[in-house]
């Protein structure tokens, strides 16, 4: 499956998908990288992994619409079948997203639905959660919603800062992200009535979908 990743900045979970597509019997490819902001990080591994990427800025364009429009034409270009958004920190509009509808996923640092939007993990140790995550979801028109593909479960230490808390959720993004990309790239996560239904999981995908990643 040919995979487009829209990024805005340091591209951690970029990298970990570019590892993943790297494997051996990996079921996806990744045939562009686009930020909408220049000068990242994200860029720097791209053109380190030999991967074609471009920055679209949407500082260029008068408003939304002709933002979406670009990256919509530069996505089919690429011959994009998959977009994986991975800090991305752009709203798109409810026509990309419908065009897109089941083929775009992304990936968001909390345990969805709970902690939507920005400011993460301020908002969650202010909560008191004991328990926060991430989740990689199939995009909808409302922010950070949509069909669940995994999720991962981190705990949420008394003495954590949203930085400290940040880094750990991190590390699960980055298992997380590949996993999930595997089982829609093979078929195994599919949408069905607004619910992510799974089939022919072995026992390496299993587990690590319905609980924490190993
Ligand atoms: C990640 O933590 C990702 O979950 C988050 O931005 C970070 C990007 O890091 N995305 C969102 O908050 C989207 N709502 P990265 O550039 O190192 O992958």
């Amino acid at each position: 499956m040919k995979v487009g990743v829209l990024i805005s900045g340091r591209g951690s979970n970029l990298q970990a998908l570019i590892d993943a597509c790297a494997e051996a019997d990996f079921p996806a490819e990744i045939v562009t990288v686009i930020s909408n902001r220049p000068n990242v990080g994200g860029l720097e591994l791209a053109e380190a992994a030999g991967i074609p990427h471009q920055v679209i800025n949407h500082k260029d364009f008068e408003d939304r619409e002709s933002f979406d429009g670009a990256l919509d034409e530069a996505l089919q270009a690429a011959g994009v079948e998959l977009i994986c958004s991975a800090g991305f920190m752009r709203i798109l509009t409810d026509g990309f997203v419908e065009k897109w509808r089941n083929k775009q996923l992304n990936i968001h640092p909390s345990l969805l639905p709970s902690f939507k939007g920005l400011h993460v993990h301020e908002r969650s140790i202010e909560a008191g959660v004991r328990i926060s995550g991430c989740t990689v979801h199939f995009v909808r028109a409302e922010m950070d919603d949509g069909p669940i593909v995994a999720q991962a479960a981190v705990p949420v230490h008394s003495d954590d800062t949203a930085s400290t808390l940040a880094a750990r959720i991190l590390v699960a993004e980055h298992k997380i992200y590949p996993l999930a990309l595997k089982l829609v790239a093979e078929g195994k996560a599919r949408v069905v009535g607004e619910k992510v239904v799974f089939s022919g999981l072995d026992e390496t995908e299993e587990a690590p979908v319905l609980s924490h990643p190993q």
